[in-house]
């Protein structure tokens, strides 16, 4: 009887401790699920199956896509070679500063600087993109980033028409007009309303996806390439990460997301996060790489340090 009794109470005793280990598990199988909810690689990617229309970028350029903002110069680039140097903390440690200062036109992004890091992204800039949420801190910092510069340097700024618009009087525009006065040596461009519709049909022709309705903004990086691509027969691209980068990979380094930015965001984690963002309005830092990786197929484009 004794023993029976026993034997039932040990039954019991296995099934709470069973129960128990089942619950442990299901609670680390969510939360492990729950987790890679947040890093896997949840691509907003380029539509399945959509027919790709390709766009000659050397084409569709033309010349009126950029309004001068002072004066009445036309955007007359044109290199052989371009090196376009990506504000990315993978630059760092590339000692490709002097190979980037060889380049026949060097090419920056927003407020990038090269002051304290020549080494690594080399000391002279031909043309600069600016976004218009960057134009406050780049003419914060004019010694820096408008004089230690090419003896004629471009900044081609874009932005919503409305804000960067030259019908746009706006604080945006006026400040864009009187530094583009104070510096002579400077070309100061906008790209015009049409050439920014032409850029969002790019993109939906692209990735098939409508940049508005996607909640989607395009980078700086997107207008940059499509600029160097416009302008530049071979581009070397610095610091740029291939598309499938972020793919989780367990104990991955850290990268900040901008060389400047030490204690910055993390670069995938701002990718990642930007690409699988559904309320708001995001960039789509890995989609924009995918079709880069293939307008590299079709134009001159190399990407070193990282290489791809
Ligand atoms: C542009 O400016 C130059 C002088 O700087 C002038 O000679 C020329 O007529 C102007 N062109 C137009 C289209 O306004
Ligand atoms: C920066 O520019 C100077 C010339 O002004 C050049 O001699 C030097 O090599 C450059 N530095 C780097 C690190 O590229
Ligand atoms: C402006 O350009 C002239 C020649 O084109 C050059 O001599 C001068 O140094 C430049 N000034 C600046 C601030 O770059
Ligand atoms: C690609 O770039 C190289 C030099 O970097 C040049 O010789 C070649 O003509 C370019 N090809 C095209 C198709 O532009
Ligand atoms: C998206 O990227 C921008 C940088 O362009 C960053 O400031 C922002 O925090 C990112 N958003 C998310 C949700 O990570």
């Amino acid at each position: 009887m004794g023993l029976r009794l026993s034997g039932k109470g040990q039954q019991s005793h296995r099934m709470v401790i069973f129960l128990a280990i089942f619950i442990l598990m299901m609670l680390f199988f969510l939360y492990c699920s729950n987790n890679s909810n947040n890093v896997t690689y949840i691509p907003f990617h380029v539509v399945i199956n959509h027919p790709l229309k390709t766009t000659d970028l050397k084409k569709w350029a033309g010349k009126d896509g950029y309004v001068a903002v002072y004066g009445n110069k036309s955007m007359t680039l044109r290199y052989h070679t371009c090196a376009l140097v990506t504000s990315s903390s993978h630059v760092l440690g590339s000692r490709a500063g002097e190979e980037i200062d060889r380049t026949e036109c060097v090419i920056r992004m927003n407020d990038a600087p090269t002051l304290g890091y020549e080494a690594d992204v080399g000391n002279r800039t031909s043309l600069r993109v600016v976004a218009h949420s960057s134009v406050f801190r780049v003419v914060r910092r004019p010694n820096e980033l408008l004089q230690h510069t090419d003896s004629n340097p471009v900044i081609i700024f874009w932005g919503p028409p409305n804000k960067i618009g030259k019908d746009a009087k706006g604080t945006l525009y006026r400040l864009i007009q009187r530094v583009s006065m104070a510096y002579s040596n400077l070309s100061c461009f906008s790209i015009a309303p049409g050439k920014m519709r032409k850029f969002d049909g790019l993109f939906r022709r692209e990735t098939g996806r409508d940049r508005q309705k996607s909640h989607s903004w395009l980078s700086t990086g997107w207008f940059t390439m499509v600029i160097a691509i416009e302008i530049c027969d071979s581009i070397k691209v610095y610091g740029m990460v291939p598309p499938n980068h972020c793919v989780r990979k367990p104990g991955s380094k850290k990268m900040p997301y901008h060389y400047y930015k030490p204690r910055g965001p993390d670069e995938c984690l701002t990718y990642l996060q930007n690409e699988s963002g559904r309320k708001g309005n995001h960039h789509r830092f890995i989609t924009e790489k995918q079709v880069f990786a293939r307008w590299a197929k079709q134009y001159n484009i190399t990407f070193i340090h990282p290489k791809w």
